[in-house]
């Protein structure tokens, strides 16, 4: 199958052989409704391949919710969020995790794992959130805002979360900003670096949220007037929204969680008509466990996702590249902050449904 992200990967296609197709057969119902037959040719020697190889080295892989359809249900072994994904790695026995998702995924999964080989298919898979800030950028907050909890999305360098608390993902955020003020007895939270999901958590807690000028450059492209189009042009329509999108945005939609805040939304109430206000494998994977449901589609890319293929993972299983490590000494600092998120007894997904005006306390951005 063709791949344009490397000279690297510019090898002869796979050929679809007999055997190919015995052990690829009973993956191709799980998505038919998405991918022709033709092009299931060219993917499933990559996906024979690479389940081959995993059973041969004790691996396993984890897939994030924007995984393309043939990643996402033929080759992954475990499914979902951020925080899913990041409680898998922490259970795993498997030797090698590869991690079908983004940079700050895999560094997370070596931080609960230091022991296991990490892989990254695409070393260049990063995210606008995780680029935004640095640990030198977090020592600065910390000096200007003294004994005040530093709260930092998953969606950050290993660097950074050494010098965090706790992390949060999207779908704990307003739970662990309230943990943290209530453990450090204070009024105010260092949330960073998404100013959007900053704002989304401040609207939902009287908490004072000092925020970083960070935003996902996919989510904050939405705006309310697309939402207000997306309902005339479908009436009835459903408009869920990922927390890292604008104020004004979730404003306009129905409901707003994580990516598997959204897939359990939409499998638990069986909309006529939903949109997901989201990267666009979203809609592909939640639509093909939910044959009912019709999707409308605008939807942004994601290039850094988009980088993982089934050739880059079959690849980096043969050839053990691209291996993440990380110094030691910070995975010893930034291993606290994820564990504390995870061993939190939350009860349910943080909703974001602007209970008042969403203030923030300050927002704060690099000085250069
Ligand atoms: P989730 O934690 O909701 O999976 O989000 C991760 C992400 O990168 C969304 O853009
Ligand atoms: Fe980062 Fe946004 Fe891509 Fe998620 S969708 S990985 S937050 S750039």
């Amino acid at each position: 199958m063709p791949d344009s992200s490397g000279p690297e990967l510019k090898t002869a296609p796979l050929p679809y052989t007999d055997e190919v197709k015995a052990k690829t057969d009973h993956l191709y119902p799980r998505v038919a409704k998405l991918i022709p037959e033709i092009e299931w040719r060219t993917m499933a020697p990559y996906i024979a391949a690479i389940n081959d190889l995993k059973k041969e080295k004790n691996a396993v892989i984890l897939a994030h919710n924007y995984m393309t359809p043939e990643i996402f249900y033929c080759v992954g072994d475990f499914a979902g969020d951020s925080l899913q994904l990041a409680k898998e790695a922490a259970k795993s026995d498997a030797d090698i995790i590869v991690q079908a998702g983004v940079h700050f995924m895999a560094e997370t999964s070596k931080i609960l794992c230091p022991d296991k080989t990490v892989l990254i298919p695409d070393p260049k898979a990063g995210c606008s959130l995780a680029a935004s800030l640095t640990g030198a950028d977090v020592r600065l907050l910390k000096q200007k805002y003294p004994g005040v909890p530093v709260v930092t999305y998953v969606n950050t360098t290993a660097d950074v979360k050494a010098e965090t608390d706790i992390c949060c993902t999207s779908s704990n955020a307003v739970e662990v900003v309230e943990y943290a003020a209530a453990e450090f007895g204070t009024d105010t939270v260092i949330l960073i670096p998404d100013q959007y999901l900053a704002r989304n958590v401040a609207a939902m807690t009287d908490i004072k949220i000092v925020t970083w000028a960070g935003a996902c450059e996919v989510h904050e492209r939405f705006t309310a007037e697309d939402i207000r189009e997306i309902r005339e042009g479908n009436p009835g329509v459903i408009v869920l929204a990922h927390p890292e999108c604008p104020p004004d945005v979730l404003a306009e939609a129905d409901f707003a969680g994580s990516t598997s805040g959204m897939s359990n939304y939409v499998k638990d109430n069986q909309p006529k008509n939903v949109v997901l206000i989201t990267e666009c494998s979203m809609s592909d994977n939640v639509a093909l466990e939910n044959p009912n449901v019709n999707f409308v589609r605008p939807c942004n890319l994601c290039p850094y996702m988009k980088m993982i293929s089934l050739p880059k993972i079959l690849r980096s299983l043969q050839t053990m590249e691209h291996e993440v490590l990380i110094d030691p000494e910070i995975i010893e600092k930034a291993r606290s902050p994820i564990e504390r998120m995870i061993a939190l007894p939350l009860k349910r997904q943080s909703m974001y449904t602007h209970q008042h005006a969403p203030e923030v306390f300050a927002l704060e951005a690099r000085a250069s």
